[in-house]
């Protein structure tokens, strides 16, 4: 169970993992994700399951080498085995024929977005991919993007490859080319949602983005993941991930992403300690 059958390095610090995971191959949606501890040291991290092989069992994964638990999930090999992998979790993709989409992916977000174009494509949808990234070198999954999609642009923020700028000035002059767009995925850091959905909202494109907040539990109780959506307090692991984005408070988001640090860590390290303390009894 969670043994590592193909480790592959996308671009720097970005590593893909193929996992014998049967049952979670064989029950997971587009848009679910599972939460992953390599080994007791480890941290609880939330990955999307970025693509799914149901007659070989396995799922693949795509993370990027960010901190301490993340490097050491990277420092496994093939053959290698994970303490756990839990999932599916999360609501999946509401998947329907919407007419024209556009799945937009920045940097390592590439990743969460393929089983969304994926499952759009086969739901009858024209799927219009853009994929950006920082530079050239950190593009990734363009072939099987590709093969998720009708039609892909490419940017990068330096002009290493395709266009020079962000996924959202690619965006724009597709709309200022006269497409009429359906539905806007949109998937990546922060900013790049909320420049997404800034614009998206100046031409009523409704827009799903898919976020990717700290968790601890993945069910709910720990409060890790909150965001508020609509005025609402929602949790990313259970009410999420994909969420409206017009609606999503990336002021808020932003913020927490800052301030957990400091405080977000206390509160997982009693979460931890109180689990700990429950097994003993
Ligand atoms: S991770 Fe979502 S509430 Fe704990």
């Amino acid at each position: 169970m969670n043994k590592i059958v193909m480790k592959k390095v996308l671009s720097e610090g970005v590593k893909e993992f193929e996992i014998e995971s049967p049952q979670i191959a064989k029950s997971r949606h587009a848009g679910q994700f599972v939460i992953v501890r390599a080994n007791e040291k480890g941290e609880r991290i939330p990955l999307t399951i970025a693509d799914a092989n149901v007659e070989k069992g396995t799922i693949t994964l795509i993370f990027q080498e960010v901190g301490k638990s993340t490097m050491l999930m990277g420092s496994f090999n093939e053959g290698d085995s994970f303490l756990d992998v839990v999932g599916p979790l999360g609501k999946p993709t509401h998947t329907e024929n919407f007419g024209t989409v556009v799945c937009m992916g920045g940097g390592i977000g590439v990743a969460p977005m393929h089983p969304i174009a994926q499952a759009l494509k086969q739901a009858g949808n024209r799927v219009i991919a853009i994929i950006g990234a920082r530079s050239k070198e950190l593009l990734i999954m363009e072939d099987r993007i590709k093969a998720a999609s009708h039609e892909m642009h490419i940017s990068t923020d330096d002009g290493s490859f395709g266009v020079h700028g962000f996924v959202t000035d690619v965006l724009q002059s597709l709309i200022d080319k006269g497409e009429k767009v359906d539905l806007c995925v949109a998937i990546g850091p922060v900013p790049m949602m909320n420049a997404s959905c800034k614009l998206t909202k100046q031409y009523d494109i409704p827009t799903v983005v898919s976020l990717n907040p700290i968790m601890v539990d993945g069910t709910g109780m720990c409060g890790a993941c909150r965001v508020t959506v609509g005025g609402k307090t929602r949790f990313v692991c259970v009410d999420g991930p994909e969420f409206n984005g017009h609606e999503v408070d990336f002021v808020e988001l932003v913020k927490r992403q800052r301030a957990y640090l400091p405080q977000e860590r206390e509160a997982r390290e009693q979460y931890q300690h109180e689990c700990g303390h429950h097994n003993h009894h």
